[in-house]
């Protein structure tokens, strides 16, 4: 697995801009690798590949557990261990961590985290740890 933390732009910038001995062509626009790493740093963290479970996993207890908790026990957000969301099924969860529940503080994840690891993470809350 890529750890995309660590990808950090560089040697692709380092090409001389006119080739050795050759004629010089003045850079049209924005060169490519500013171009490379404009894209890099446009990347959401979350937002592409497979699911990056480190990542995820502190996106739970991180962000998902300032409101249920650091142990998901609950706080503003209701108690969400895998006893009291066995109920659930994982499609249903799956449509909540995505969507909401429209009217509370329950917030959609739809725009930081896809659909594949919204069911990740509906199936690492329904099975704990
Ligand atoms: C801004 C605070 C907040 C954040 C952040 C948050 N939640 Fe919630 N969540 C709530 C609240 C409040 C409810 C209860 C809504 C209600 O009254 O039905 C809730 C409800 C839920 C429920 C339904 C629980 C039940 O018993 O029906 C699940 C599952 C859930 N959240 C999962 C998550 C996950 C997973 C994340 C992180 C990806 C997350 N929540 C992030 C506030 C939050």
């Amino acid at each position: 697995m890529v750890n995309r933390r660590k990808n950090t732009p560089g040697t692709a910038g380092q090409r001389p801009t006119a080739p050795p001995g050759g004629r010089f062509t003045p850079p049209r626009g924005r060169s490519l690798p500013s171009v490379l790493m404009a894209m890099l740093i446009a990347t959401p963290a979350l937002a592409n590949d497979a699911p990056d479970l480190v990542e995820l996993k502190r996106l739970v207890h991180q962000d998902c557990g300032s409101c249920h908790g650091l142990t998901l026990k609950g706080g503003l957000g209701p108690d969400i261990r895998p006893q009291t969301i066995e109920h659930y099924d994982p499609d249903v969860l799956t449509g909540v961590i995505l969507d909401g529940i429209e009217g509370t503080a329950m917030p959609p994840w739809r725009p930081l985290i896809t659909e594949e690891e919204a069911i990740w993470i509906a199936d690492y809350l329904l099975k704990g740890e």
